[in-house]
């Protein structure tokens, strides 16, 4: 296989992997509606490769287009057909990602997130592509113990952004049970992604307030916000703080690429993998490490718990560390130095550029 559909490749998510199946040599389509992100990550997604490997730049191509129109994705599969290119496999990320929105609005969330998917799968199908790596999200899991997450744990999502996750799930496991000799599924249940790429030409670039504990972080750091507000000191973990598993951004693009070639090679199957480090740190940890790292201060403050956080979600990896040619490489530090490398270099993200 060589031609895959990276779907919300314009995001955080999707510009690294991009990037990373492009250096590899695949031809990477993209289709994004930017209702996230911005355009502009194609320019400097070409501008890095062409460093690399002028030639490599040609094997992007972009749509812009909203996975809730059919009609959109039936525009890209068409031209890779005409043009002899016809995607192969899809990297399934677009869709919107915040809990705490998503419990203002739960009918955007399933309309993008599901209807998107639907609409994704029905052109799938009529294009003969069976080749699916899903971006499925650890916070379908119920977890109330400091324990490692396996991918066994029950899946009790608490906001609308995982039901539609594990939704998304149940569905995908009905479509490879209704042609179990042609689907090759891999959902991926991320953990907590964070940083950016090294060159600081590519981050996180979030529309408005972010929710997410890092880009508030780089917002604090660049003083566009005063403090950080930290939910709760109260938890039952080693400093009262909630505990994640970061992993580095272009750890978790490199897993996309393992899952792509596991899936490259493999029968068909339906199959699970966790993504993340198996590391558990504190939010303090964070801060801590980001400051000593990076020199810089970090003002915060604590407030009460917020609605839907839970406090310890790390991952047990060890089917990913086993199964797929994969395993975590960059430290907490990196990741803390790499984000900031980004903030620094775009500190109005990609409008500025
Ligand atoms: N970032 C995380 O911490 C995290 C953790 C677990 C799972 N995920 C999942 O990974 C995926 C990517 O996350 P991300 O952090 O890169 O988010 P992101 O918002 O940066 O990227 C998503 C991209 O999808 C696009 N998009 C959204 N809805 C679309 C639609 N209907 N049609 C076309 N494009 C659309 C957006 O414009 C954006 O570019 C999401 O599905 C998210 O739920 C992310």
């Amino acid at each position: 296989m060589q031609n895959l559909l990276v779907t919300g490749g314009c995001g955080y998510i999707g510009s690294h992997t991009a990037l990373l199946l492009l250096e590899k040599g695949y031809t990477v389509y993209i289709i994004d509606s930017n209702c996230n992100s911005n355009p502009f990550v194609i320019n400097k997604l070409k501008k890095i490769i062409m460093k690399k490997d002028k030639q490599l730049a040609k094997n992007l191509i972009f749509f812009k287009g909203d996975l809730r129109k059919k009609k959109d994705i039936e525009r890209i599969f068409e031209y890779s057909k005409h043009n002899n290119k016809i995607i192969e496999a899809v990297v399934h990320l677009a869709g919107f990602k915040s809990v705490n929105e998503s419990m203002k609005y739960p009918l955007m969330y399933w309309d993008s997130n599901l209807i998107g998917t639907i609409n994704l799968l029905k052109v799938m199908q009529k294009y003969l592509c069976y080749n699916l790596i899903f971006s499925s999200s650890a916070t379908i899991y119920s977890c109330l113990e400091n324990k490692l997450i396996d991918e066994n744990f029950p899946i009790k999502p608490i906001n609308p952004y995982g039901n539609t996750k594990r939704c998304i799930e149940t569905l995908l496991e009905d479509i490879y049970k209704s042609e179990k000799a042609k689907w090759k599924i891999i959902n991926l249940r991320y953990f907590n992604p964070i940083g950016a790429h090294h060159s600081g030409d590519i981050g996180e670039d979030p529309n408005g307030i972010p929710n997410n504990l890092f880009p508030l972080i780089l917002q604090v750091a660049s003083s566009k916000l005063r403090e950080l507000k930290i939910f709760g000191n109260n938890w039952d973990t080693r400093d009262g703080t909630c505990i994640r598993d970061y992993i580095h951004i272009l750890d978790l693009a490199n897993a996309h690429i393992a899952a792509f070639e596991y899936l490259s090679k493999t029968k068909s199957q339906i199959i699970n993998f966790n993504i993340g480090t198996g590391k558990g740190t504190s939010v303090l940890e964070l801060i801590n490490t980001f400051k000593n790292v990076n020199k810089i201060k970090l003002p915060y403050s604590f407030t009460s718990r917020r609605e839907g956080d839970q406090k310890y979600i790390v991952a047990d990896n060890s089917r990913a560390l086993s199964t797929l040619n994969w395993k975590p490489l960059k430290s907490l530090e990196d990741m803390c130095r790499d984000g900031w490398k980004w903030q620094l270099k775009n500190p109005n993200g990609y409008i500025d550029n």
